[in-house]
């Protein structure tokens, strides 16, 4: 399945207030240099705000994690669990249509699907407040037919109950999630038939369920005040085990579209800059050409580039100009990645012998950027 930005998108996106927050603790769960590891928690957050994932949800997040916009979209196209497009305003309703769920009658609410939300998937319900789609097997094959809503799953399902749970959700009342039968969680229809000493004092809800309507976040948008931010490490901004003056990865500080104009009107200027080029090699100098894979943002494809261009050490690159660098950046495939990852100041540091975090990691881990 072709999997592409949708071609209707906003101008902008932020996190709520509450959500940023939880966003940026989120960040301090990876150590320094690896905040890219929080990308798939911050797009599900962005998704649960907004119901689905824009091109400037994705900006933003690239921003806050000091990624490439590509990056952020390689993962949010990859992962099915991403909407690319716009979603219901109540529910995005996933029916599972493989085996057991099919047998059991996911067919049926297929129909249902195409009946009270739309023809086709993916397509907006007249009211704007559901959209449907027949995903593969969701796991949960021993209570099917099953469908998920938002992290959800709505299990043991019959076409009347579903139904019903659309009206319900369409008039905004609670449903919960879990088994629809009465059934508490996986256990045979019929009932238990060992361990039934715990069937007396089992709570009402599975934990499942039961975290769904204790937090009830069930199909709502998440806004970020429904759990605290449980990141106890990090007291007045700070890490703990880290120095006080560590770099967090900052978010935008102003919401688009003032960050869009502020890259539009940077774009220009960058434009404007007469390119020169730099002084070149025809060969690394006593054939000892620095490993240029030591700066944050370069792969051995970039490497390679860079060498066919000329530069084969730190001290070419340290001693740019911003009209050289403009002269380099026209001819790299990723244009602005030169001052988005730092390569002159990396390079300054490298070329004095002095190391820097990545260069050093890059070493230990045998681990290049790509
Ligand atoms: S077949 Fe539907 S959850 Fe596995």
């Amino acid at each position: 399945m072709l999997r592409r930005l949708h071609s209707e998108q906003p101008d902008s996106f932020a996190f709520t207030d509450l959500n940023q927050k939880w966003a940026e603790a989120q960040i301090t769960k990876y150590p320094e240099g690896r905040q890219a590891s929080a990308v798939i928690p911050l797009l599900w957050r962005a998704q649960e705000q907004e119901g689905w994932v824009s091109k400037p949800a994705i900006e933003y997040i690239a921003d806050m994690l000091g990624m490439a916009y590509i990056r952020v979209l390689e993962v949010a196209s990859f992962y099915f669990m991403f909407q690319l497009q716009p979603t219901g305003s109540v529910a995005h309703v996933q029916i599972c249509g493989t085996t057991s769920c099919m047998i059991c009658g996911a067919e049926d609410l297929i129909a249902i699907c195409r009946e009270k939300i739309a023809d086709k998937p993916f397509t907006l319900s007249t009211d704007g407040k559901f959209t449907w789609e027949e995903v593969e097997c969701l796991g949960a094959c021993t209570n099917a037919p099953m469908a998920q809503i938002g992290k959800d799953y709505y299990e043991d399902l019959t076409a009347e109950g579903f139904s019903k749970m659309l009206d319900d959700l369409a008039a905004g009342k609670e449903v919960v999630p879990g088994p629809q039968n009465g059934r508490y969680a996986a256990e045979p229809k019929s009932g238990l038939t060992s361990l039934t000493e715990y069937e007396a004092g089992k709570p009402q809800y599975n934990a499942s369920a039961a975290l769904a309507t204790d937090i009830k976040d069930g199909v709502k948008r998440i806004q970020g005040d429904e759990v605290p931010i449980l990141t106890p490490w990090v007291k007045d901004g700070v890490v703990a085990g880290r120095a006080a003056a560590a770099p967090t990865p900052k978010a935008p500080e102003a919401p688009k579209p003032a960050v869009k104009q502020a890259e539009e009107a940077k774009k220009a200027a960058a434009a404007d800059v007469a390119e020169k080029e730099p002084e070149v090699l025809k060969a690394a100098r006593d054939g000892k050409p620095d490993d240029l894979k030591l700066l944050k943002g370069v792969g051995p494809k970039l490497e390679e580039t860079l060498n066919e261009l000329g530069f084969f050490h730190f001290d070419q690159v340290a001693a740019w100009t911003e009209a050289e660098v403009a002269w380099v950046d026209s001819r790299l495939k990723f244009k602005g990645r030169i001052e988005r990852d730092g390569w002159i100041e990396q390079a300054k540091k490298l070329a004095a012998g002095e190391e820097t975090e990545f260069a050093k990691r890059a070493k230990d881990d045998g681990i290049y950027d790509e």
